[in-house]
């Protein structure tokens, strides 16, 4: 018998969130990293535990606080982000993966700062783990996968194939066209799709809001499949 609290409806489940980018080493004063702030996923750790739910937010390099009643362990690369969250991904039920990770990191991390000699200069990369398609591989009916996709282009095409390939639930597409919305600011304008081929284009709104949004649609499917 589950005693369901219809205010707190993600009581007793747990979730897993990554947020924020991740800054791949080139030596020890620089790296490689990207412009998302973090803001997306620390707003959707939030609004999971204003529904009950119990977060454990692993979260790349940024200057946000940590919300109340979350969890935090932060990571610098890629692959750190991986291995904490291959660790926890067994336990959670719901997992939201909002983090720019790095698609590329340097072969090797050199010792000491680089010295300038030519005129260019080149930086040998290798790919990153992803590690939402490996924890989609890993995943159960229990559970709740929610990604992220960020296109340019033929973004409906790009995100469904995403949502697909990956095996999630749902894709939260991130409008890149649209005025106010985006990786710094607080404003968001997404599109969601889902496994069954719902889609829905929402309109612009404050991150917590959007991210109220996703977690309604966590809460039902997360009620649907767990009763
Ligand atoms: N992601 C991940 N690990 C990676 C790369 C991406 O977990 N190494 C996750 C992101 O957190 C996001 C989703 O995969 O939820 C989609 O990220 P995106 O960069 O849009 O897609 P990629 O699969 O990396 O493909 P591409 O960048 O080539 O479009
Ligand atoms: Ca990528």
């Amino acid at each position: 018998h589950h005693f369901f609290d219809h205010n707190l409806p993600l009581k007793g489940k747990k979730a897993l969130v990554t947020a924020g980018p991740t800054y791949e080493a080139i030596d020890p004063v620089r790296f490689i990293g990207n412009h998302s702030s973090g803001k997306m996923g620390f707003a959707i750790a939030a609004s999971l535990v204003a529904q009950g739910a119990s977060v454990q937010l692993i979260s790349g390099p940024t200057h946000l606080d940590t919300p109340q009643g979350v969890e935090r362990l932060s990571v610098i690369s890629a692959q750190q982000m991986f291995q904490f969250a291959q660790d926890y991904f067994n336990k959670a039920d719901i997992i939201v993966m909002s983090a720019a990770v790095a698609d590329y990191t340097p072969v090797s991390v050199a010792e000491q700062k680089i010295k300038k000699h030519d005129d260019t200069f080149q930086i040998l990369l290798q790919k990153t783990t992803d590690i939402l398609g490996t924890l989609g591989k890993q995943k159960t009916d229990r559970q709740t996968l929610v990604g992220f996709a960020l296109e340019t282009n033929d973004e409906l095409q790009n995100a469904k194939e995403k949502l697909a390939r990956k095996n999630l639930d749902f894709i939260v597409l991130n409008s890149m066209r649209d005025q106010g919305a985006g990786f710094a600011g607080d404003n968001n304008k997404v599109t969601i799709l889902g496994k069954d081929g719902m889609e829905e284009a929402f309109p612009l709104k404050s991150k917590r809001e959007v991210a109220d949004d996703i977690v309604q649609l966590i809460v039902q499917h997360q009620s649907a499949i767990n009763g």
